[in-house]
């Protein structure tokens, strides 16, 4: 079984941005985390960043016959990308959306997520675990 962990815009900034939001984890640490979570899980992972969203795009169709989930956090791009979405839909793969933040707790712009018509589920608001708690339903999906 292999994942593809996929952040958006500015996730690469993690520990440095806004840490009241976000906490003071930088982005190489959540990498190790999700590495390490994927030993534990006897699964593979790839880690992908990009600020680019035709990129995230490209890489989300890399998942076609090469991934069996997908964990995203596509940023900012949750709130704006029909792409990402029509991405998502067209791979046909089991994706879940994660936010680190409580997003459904902020401003009125980051209600809107284009992208969960197309998710199995939704994390929002468990920090940095949010990322390995997508990764353990989705493997649980795949037995
Ligand atoms: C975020 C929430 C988004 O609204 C924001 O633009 C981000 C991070 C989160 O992880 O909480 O970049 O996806």
């Amino acid at each position: 079984m292999k994942l593809f962990v996929i952040n958006g815009p500015n996730l690469n900034m993690l520990g440095i941005r806004e840490p009241d939001v976000y906490g003071s984890t930088s982005y190489a640490s959540l990498c190790r985390m999700v590495e390490e979570h994927a030993a534990a899980l006897g699964i593979q992972v790839e880690l992908y960043q990009s600020n680019h969203e035709g990129d995230l795009v490209d890489y989300i169709q890399k998942a076609y016959g090469n991934a069996d989930g997908i964990v995203i956090n596509p940023g900012a791009y949750t709130h704006t990308s029909i792409a990402i979405l029509d991405a998502v839909k067209a791979v046909g793969v089991p994706t879940v959306e994660v936010h680190i933040s409580k997003v459904e707790e902020r401003e009125a712009f980051r209600q809107v997520s284009y992208i969960r018509a197309a998710c199995v589920a939704t994390i929002t608001g468990h920090g940095l675990a949010g990322y390995l708690e997508a990764m353990d339903l989705l493997t649980e999906g795949a037995k």
